[in-house]
């Protein structure tokens, strides 16, 4: 343990901070004015949002994070010794369990010491910092406050990194985000630098639907905070008893789909939009979908955005993957080839 002073975090944003509220409000106004209505699901996760996840991840149905736990448990001196890492950048604050074994492996095989989480919330953030920091009294933390894609490119280089990116977050991204994510995370890498991405795999469809839809309605709880967070960000008056939680496998996408539909017509008002919304009864508001994976996929959409997979571990469910990538070795134009 070290005393909470001279703890060396700092936390930096890579976007001003009142573009987050802008952005919000650009994004609720955006979703709820749309022929199909959607919300983003990054906006799931104030205070109580991220509780009720806790919650969610310690559910019986919900595998994902036990699976993932698991892998890591076994492989994470494995992954760190190939990579031999300086630094350890996670997509997300990562106060978790899983963290912890990946920065202790980090130290273990390359003394490599830097931690930097990237996250949209400077909370979440300092709490999670702060935790790694009273555990580990060689680690030094630097959080970053960001959004993936446009601000991976900003972050400074302090040796050979591995960036990580766990729990299937990738699963919120449809297709096309999904791309610019992972190359923008391409882009952050050179030669010899590891990216470790955690991916829950297509099964059968009860498994999954449980995954999202538990006994206890935790999930159905989580689902419904976003309606709490929009009404108390922007003013919103949104009855949100009158949403039902919804979910649904979409096998064309291989995705868990998320929404909640109105169970009778309701007109609310959002202060911050100086708008109107209707709802017509059982229309839905889509919040977030989680897209499910299998081996040949990655390895095309590593492939897509220049990367190659090097190492695929499962757990022994076979339910959940955790992805070894690294960039393709320069391709030899074979124009430039000698004719012989
Ligand atoms: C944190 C995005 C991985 O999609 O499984 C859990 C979020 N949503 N239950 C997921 C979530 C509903 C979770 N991720």
């Amino acid at each position: 343990m070290r005393s909470g002073g001279d703890a060396p975090v700092t936390v930096t944003h890579l976007t001003a901070p009142t573009d987050h509220r802008a952005q919000m409000i650009e994004d609720v106004r955006h979703g709820l004015t749309a022929y199909r209505k959607h919300l983003a699901s990054k906006y799931f996760y104030d205070a109580r949002g991220s509780e009720l996840f806790d919650q969610i991840t310690r559910l019986p149905e919900y595998y994902l994070t036990r699976a993932e736990t698991e892998i890591l448990s076994e492989r994470a001196d494995e992954i760190m010794k190939d990579v031999q890492p300086d630094e350890l950048i996670e997509l997300g604050s990562g106060s978790s369990h899983k963290t912890h074994l990946l920065v202790e492996a980090m130290y273990r095989s390359s003394t490599g010491r830097r931690y930097v989480p990237v996250d949209i919330s400077e909370e979440a953030l300092r709490t999670a910092a702060s935790r790694l920091c009273d555990d580990y009294e060689w680690l030094e933390v630097e959080g970053l406050v960001g959004d993936y894609v446009p601000d991976l490119g900003k972050i400074r280089r302090r040796g050979r990194r591995i960036i990580v990116f766990l729990g299937s977050t990738i699963g919120n991204y449809v297709p096309t985000l999904r791309h610019s994510l992972l190359r923008s995370v391409a882009d952050a890498l050179e030669p010899g630098d590891g990216f470790v991405l955690g991916l829950d795999l297509v099964k059968d469809e009860p498994t999954m639907i449980a995954a999202y839809d538990d006994a206890q309605g935790v999930s159905a709880e989580f689902n419904k905070n976003i309606l709490y967070v929009i009404n108390r960000e922007l003013g919103g008056d949104i009855p949100v008893d009158a949403f039902e939680h919804v979910t649904r496998f979409d096998r064309e996408l291989a995705c868990m789909a998320q929404s909640l539909r109105a169970s009778r017509e309701v007109v609310a008002n959002i202060r911050a939009l100086d708008l109107a919304v209707t709802f017509i009864a059982g229309e839905e508001i889509h919040t977030e979908v989680s897209c499910k994976f299998s081996k040949p996929q990655v390895e095309q959409e590593f492939d897509a955005a220049g990367m190659r997979l090097d190492s695929w571990f499962m757990d022994d469910g076979e339910g959940f993957a955790v992805a070894v990538a690294s960039l393709q070795p320069p391709q030899e134009d074979s124009n430039l080839r000698q004719p012989n």
